[in-house]
């Protein structure tokens, strides 16, 4: 029965399941048989926390869903009544917000370890692409989640980023009325958003989260040095420098989810709203359409992008373009720019450890631009705060667009032929 060539345990009832659904086939290929570089370091914890975060925003997002009610006039409230009413409510939805914000604080970090040691260099193209799918479609879960609490923040956010949409020439009007649904954001934007949050959206991201993973299992890990360790294999083909994924990582990866569930739960429970910056003050106010909070800003990890948004403040009268919609180009060149990484690198090393002193001022200065950009973000424009977002802004770029060129010029230092440490 099945497949005779498969690996399949000897009797019982694995064996019974072997014969129907390739179960020790695939523990042998994904876990026990999985052999990864042994020198995986701290940078290596933020992949499966970025699972961990995953199944806790859908469990949590199941429940809260029991009790939500997705309508303009019921969504303030049903958040009010989990948060006082439904037994552990509280817990439930500060699980999902804080959640959020981890889940932002995990892909950034897992997203600069593959900028650290060259991981989105081939063979692993795909697994860069299938990550920054991820990452995008994470964007619009987020956003879109964001609606549904229905706070003040909630639709003078969706306001905002809605109406960038309207700026784009010619259709872009109607494009916007297209996503909202009605003339401005009412209870039918929120029901849509809704569905696309709860039902469209987690699908796709987990079909991604699959592949993504399958990408990397077929070319291996990448790791610290940026080497190939099936270069070097023993007489039965098993890397020199790999370890079994189970029970080496497993128990690492254990680890890593204490100390994360530890400083999760501290967040949790003290500072559920991140000072503001997790859940923002006006959201404890329900949304009014005629009421604009005084100050309009994203969510944390949104920041970044609406400071480069921000901050290109010029029109190019001769091509009919307006700043505002120069801006949205920006914003979306900036997270485009990500997708073609693999190929503008051209070092012919993996890891910074071995590249040059090129590559590394550039990777500090996009890191510290990043950060300040994120902070202005926040903040109101001043006319000050907008010049600084501007050397940020090119910074960021230059990054990116120089890469073909510094990763080229600059003298690598010799790669070892096993991995250190
Ligand atoms: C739900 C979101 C995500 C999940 C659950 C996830 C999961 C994982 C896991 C489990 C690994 C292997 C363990 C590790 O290397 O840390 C991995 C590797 C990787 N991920 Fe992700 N990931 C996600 C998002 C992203 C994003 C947004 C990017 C980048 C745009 C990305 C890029 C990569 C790369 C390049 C590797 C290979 C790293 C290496 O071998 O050095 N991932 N991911």
């Amino acid at each position: 029965m099945g497949n005779p060539n498969r690996v399949k345990a000897e009797s019982g009832i694995m064996r019974w399941v072997d014969d129907r659904f390739p179960a020790t086939q695939m523990w042998q290929d994904h876990l026990s048989k999985y052999y990864a570089p042994r020198n995986f370091n701290f940078w290596y914890f933020f992949g499966s926390l970025a699972l961990l975060v995953l199944v806790n925003q859908i469990l949590t997002g199941v429940w809260l869903t029991m009790s939500y009610n997705p309508t303009g006039e019921g969504a303030f409230a049903s958040v009010e009544y989990i948060m006082r009413d439904v037994e552990y409510g509280w817990l439930i939805r500060y699980m999902h917000s804080t959640g959020a914000s981890a889940f932002f604080v995990v892909i950034y970090l897992h997203m600069f370890r593959a900028l650290l040691y060259g991981s989105y260099k081939a063979p692993r193209e795909l697994v860069w692409i299938f990550g920054m799918a991820i990452y995008l479609l994470l964007m619009a879960e987020a956003f879109m989640g964001y609606l549904l609490p229905w706070g003040q923040m909630s639709y003078w956010g969706a306001q905002v980023i809605i109406s960038l949409f309207a700026t784009i020439p010619f259709i872009g009007p109607d494009l916007a009325q297209w996503i909202r649904g009605d003339f401005l954001i009412s209870g039918i934007t929120l029901n849509r958003f809704f569905a696309l949050h709860v039902v469209a959206l987690p699908i796709v991201i987990l079909a991604l989260v699959v592949l993504h993973i399958i990408a990397l299992h077929e070319v291996g890990s990448n790791n610290p040095d940026g080497i190939d360790i099936k270069a070097k294999t023993d007489e039965t083909g098993k890397p020199l420098d790999g370890i079994p994924f189970h029970p080496y990582y497993t128990v690492k990866d254990i680890f890593g989810v204490s100390v994360f569930l530890f400083v999760f739960a501290t967040v949790i429970f003290y500072f559920p709203e991140g000072g503001g910056y997790f859940i923002e003050r006006p959201n404890f106010e329900p949304a009014n359409p005629m009421v604009t909070p005084d100050h309009i800003a994203p969510v944390w990890y949104f920041t970044p992008f609406y400071a480069i948004l921000r901050a290109i403040t010029f029109d190019i009268g001769f091509l009919g373009l307006q700043a505002e919609f120069l801006g949205v180009v920006f914003m979306g060149g900036a997270i485009a720019v990500l997708f073609v990484l693999p190929w503008l690198d051209r070092s012919p090393v993996n890891s910074m450890r071995y590249k040059g002193w090129m590559s590394k001022s550039m990777l500090a200065l996009f890191a510290i631009s990043f950060v300040i950009l994120g902070i202005l973000g926040a903040l109101p424009a001043t006319p000050l705060r907008t010049a600084v977002a501007q050397l940020c802004t090119v910074l960021y770029f230059a990054f990116f667009l120089l890469m073909p060129f510094y990763t080229r010029l600059e003298k690598t230092k010799p790669v070892p032929e096993r991995v250190t440490g």
